[in-house]
């Protein structure tokens, strides 16, 4: 249905009262400052929940129990946490665990997956990947004696990839296809069906990596016959700083796969301390060793809240907000030099939307650090002159939306970004 939006100041308060998921918002810790925060989409907001259960692991489990919390809190956290995440992201029970980063999950998953298939010799991926998942690539290649080529679909334009092309170039020959389903710039979203229905009909395996889309959009890895994902849980998940990733295996390649990183949790009795390695049945055999237990433990508020939530319900606010944000650019930023960065179709696009401007760093400056009595805007930049908008609806308001572009029409009208440097930070 295509929804209708009106310029007018109080229709973003109109849509914030028929907003189902309105009272999450009140979930979340607010510095009471006032700052519009849409940057959700690299690091969430802090849980309310959140800050309690940490303070009480660290008082009651860390502090009066030690070591016992292993037994009684910790040893099995990675799975229930795998198996909230399940239910977020379409898999089954015992199919995903938390463990590492995204990036080491990346490289076990990839090169478990390389060594299952036997004989073929290229890896295929696209030109918007997040660079991490590209260096892991690279660095399995030269591990593995430079034996496969990784090939890159190209850009269709500067929005989405050339689907032709990408598919073109997964062949017969291709052991491994290693895409973002939401990709981390224009927030391009692949049809995961089509693509996995491809690669599966030329013998290639699909690795996903999920962190933008996690949360964000409705994924169905079990519907999709998908064979493996990897992903962040500090953007939508809201696990915070640093909170480690999350990997997913189809069932049925659980015994065909064996992690390259033979660690002690991965081991089937760890604490036999046996000398030689047994993989663990299961998807504990991906683990590696000892997880950073309080991050872990602030993996679990996020999930519930965006379980009770609902994907579904998360899903259709996300595509509501981006429309506003999209009709209100259109409406009075484009004639200030603003292109759309993103998908128009909102099924084709995950939550965020990037924004193009030749002085997209300087104008990001002047959202984050406005002067005294004006609203801080929190977004982030993307090289070479994208800022990126992230709609997290847990907390976003559609109001936050309306100001977030009169201020953006301010900063153009009085050329307030003029007065910041285009010397970059060091995160931006
Ligand atoms: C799509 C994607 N993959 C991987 C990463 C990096 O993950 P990690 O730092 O947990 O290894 C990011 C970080 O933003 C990302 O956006």
């Amino acid at each position: 249905m295509k929804l209708t939006f009106d310029l007018a100041d109080d229709f973003a308060n109109q849509l914030d009262d028929k907003d189902v998921l309105s009272d999450f918002r009140k979930q979340f810790y607010f510095s009471g400052d006032n700052t519009i925060y849409l940057d959700g989409n690299s690091l969430g907001r802090l849980p309310l929940k959140t800050k309690t259960l940490l303070a009480k692991a660290i008082e009651k489990q860390w502090g009066n129990d030690l070591i016992e919390s292993w037994n009684k809190n910790w040893y099995t956290k990675s799975e229930e946490l795998g198996n909230k995440i399940a239910k977020i992201i379409g898999a089954s029970i015992g199919e995903v665990i938390v463990s590492d980063s995204t990036s080491v999950n990346l490289y076990k998953l990839a090169k478990a997956a390389l060594k299952l298939q036997t004989g073929k010799t290229r890896i295929v991926s696209d030109v918007f990947n997040f660079p991490t998942d590209l260096y892991i690539l690279q660095g399995i290649i030269q591990e593995c004696g430079n034996n496969y080529e990784l090939i890159l679909a190209r850009q269709k334009d500067e929005i989405s990839i050339d689907l032709d092309d990408l598919k073109s170039k997964i062949t017969e020959k291709t052991a491994l296809v290693v895409l973002s389903l939401v990709a981390f710039k224009s927030a391009f979203l692949y049809n995961a069906e089509e693509i996995t229905n491809w690669a599966h009909q030329k013998g290639a395996l699909v690795l996903w990596d999920l962190s933008h889309a996690a949360g964000a959009v409705p994924i169905e890895l079990n519907k999709t016959n998908a064979d493996l994902a990897v992903g962040c849980t500090y953007k939508y998940l809201n696990g915070g700083p640093g909170s480690p990733a999350f990997l997913y295996v189809r069932k049925d390649l659980h015994e065909k796969l064996t992690s390259p990183i033979q660690g002690w949790f991965g081991e089937e009795n760890p604490f036999e301390f046996g000398l030689n390695y047994r993989p663990a049945s299961g998807i504990r055999k991906f683990l590696t060793g000892t997880p950073p237990v309080l991050n872990l433990l602030a993996v679990e508020t996020g999930l519930d809240l965006l379980i009770e939530a609902g994907i579904k319900n998360l899903y259709e606010k996300s595509k509501r907000q981006s429309e506003y944000f999209i009709f209100l650019t259109m409406k009075i930023l484009s004639k200030h030099g603003f292109e759309i960065g993103s998908p128009l179709d909102p099924l084709q696009r995950g939550s965020h939307i990037s924004l193009k401007h030749p002085e997209a760093y300087r104008i990001c400056q002047s959202l984050i650090h406005p002067k005294n009595g004006t609203v801080k805007i929190i977004p982030d930049f993307r090289e070479p002159d994208n800022i990126r908008f992230g709609f997290t609806p847990l907390y976003t308001t559609f109001e936050e939306i309306r100001q977030t572009t009169a201020r953006l029409k301010i900063i153009m009208e009085t050329r307030e970004y003029e007065s910041f440097g285009s010397e970059r930070n060091s995160v931006t």
